[in-house]
């Protein structure tokens, strides 16, 4: 009898200390909704839909694997180095990434129905989130993605139809038809006043498109330049589903007024692409590197680096005039071909850089049987725009200011940070 009543009672104890279970329904499927969901769900690429428990259950383990892993959702950049936020960050944060991680601990139990959030509602793919574009371009003819195949990367140029020079203020893609195979989507402007060194053979990068992307908009008073003339350049990453499917895309562009010229003009330039790649066979940890000086002060806005198969690892540093300070900005540690990321800095952490500044970026590559992207571990690798040969670099996206500016924004950054860490 007495012992009956200890053991109660150390049962009361343990429920009063212990935390409360983590379930499905309440604790798991909001962080699916939000961060999964976009992609995970029926008549995507993704491979399976996350929608309820029961399609869920079956995964645990892999999901586990992937968020710790940090795969999954996709997002590659380190947050712990150099400009730690971003504005459109989709990862997990750390208490969302432990909660899955215990539920699947506990043996990933569902919890009260009645907990369950209502499902999430998608909007339809072809919808514009800037409202409807002053131009849109679109493939000529519809591309035919067979049921079957390997993920196949294409370039199709169109004209923009524009025959004067025009500030952009926002721009976006979407697919039009059969957004279940496309992959990604890049958009660049090419004009045949470009510079034909054979490295913007794709012109000169405007954005990218992927399941769940929004518009681009620029804030009130910048803007870019898209001149008369210009092509637009679509390359494709296209996905075979089991059902032969019609694709077909439209790039949107929201104009700033005839005659308004934006107080900033955005440029987003290739920087750093090594063209010496010699990248030897069944080789690890090939390291190229690259420079570009600011000839004025800058503001830097975002980061895409831009490697092929073998890629493995970017970063980018700053060095200052006179080579006295160099500052780590961003390293996308897990570099991964198949997700064309940008990254785009939080306004509090858009990097501030002098005139002279030197952009060092670095690239590493794995050419090893080790990296399973790897079509050939025996060949020599070497420059080259197929997604068999590589490339390095990163699109960057930043405005020059004015001296006055760049003194007025480097003091109301410091004036913020110190109030933040105060
Ligand atoms: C932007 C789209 C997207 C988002 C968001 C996303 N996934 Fe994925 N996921 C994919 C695609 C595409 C694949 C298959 C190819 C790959 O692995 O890249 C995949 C693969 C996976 C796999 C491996 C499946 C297998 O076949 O082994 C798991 C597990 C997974 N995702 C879980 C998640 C979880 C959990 C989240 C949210 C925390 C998430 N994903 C967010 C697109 C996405």
């Amino acid at each position: 009898m007495k012992l009956v009543l200890f053991a109660s009672l150390a049962g009361i104890a343990a429920a009063q200390t212990q935390p409360e279970q983590v379930t499905f329904t309440k604790d798991v499927a909001p962080i699916l909704q939000e961060k999964c969901q976009t992609c995970h769900r029926p008549d995507t690429f993704a491979p399976m839909s996350l929608l309820t428990y029961e399609e869920a259950r079956p995964w645990a383990k892999a999901i586990k694997a992937k968020v710790i892993a940090r795969e999954m959702p996709p997002w590659y950049i380190d947050k712990n180095v150099g400009v730690r936020h971003f504005k459109n960050d989709v990862s997990l944060t750390d208490s969302e990434l432990a909660t899955i991680v215990k539920w699947v601990d506990a043996g990933a139990p569902k919890g009260n129905p009645a907990d369950m959030p209502p499902p999430r509602k998608f909007e339809d793919a072809k919808t514009w989130h800037m409202g409807e574009p002053d131009v849109i371009v679109q493939l000529p003819k519809d591309i035919i993605v067979p049921a079957q195949g390997a993920d196949r990367w294409i370039d199709v140029v169109v004209d923009s139809g524009l025959n004067e020079d025009r500030y952009i203020q926002g721009i976006e893609v979407v697919p039009i038809k059969g957004f279940r195979s496309v992959h990604h989507v890049t958009t660049a402007m090419k004009h045949e006043d470009d510079a034909d060194d054979g490295d913007n053979v794709q012109g000169v990068f405007l954005n990218e498109y992927a399941l769940g992307k929004n518009a681009d908009m620029f804030p009130e008073g910048a803007g870019r330049m898209i001149k008369a003339g210009t092509k637009i350049n679509f390359n494709l990453h296209l996905h075979s589903t089991g059902t032969e499917t019609p694709i077909n895309v439209a790039l949107g562009l929201k104009l700033y007024p005839k005659g308004y010229t934006p107080h900033y003009n955005e440029i987003t330039e290739k920087i750093g692409d090594p063209k010496d790649l010699d990248i030897p066979p069944n080789a690890d940890n090939v390291r190229f590197e690259g420079y570009q000086t600011l000839a004025k002060p800058a503001r830097l806005l975002s980061f895409q680096p831009h490697l092929h198969n073998r890629g493995k690892a970017s970063c980018m540093e700053a060095i200052y005039p006179g080579g006295h300070k160099v500052e780590t900005l961003s390293c996308v540690s897990r570099y991964q071909f198949a997700w064309h990321l940008v990254y785009l800095y939080d306004e509090d952490e858009q990097p501030l850089l002098p005139a002279g500044t030197i952009l060092h970026l670095i690239s590493w590559y794995d050419n090893s049987p080790g990296n399973k992207f790897n079509p050939d571990p025996d060949n020599l690798i070497t420059y080259g725009q197929r997604t068999i040969d590589e490339m390095g670099g990163a699109w960057v996206s930043y405005y020059y200011l004015s001296d006055e500016e760049f003194k007025q924004q480097t003091e109301a950054r410091k004036k913020k940070t110190l109030t933040k860490t105060e």
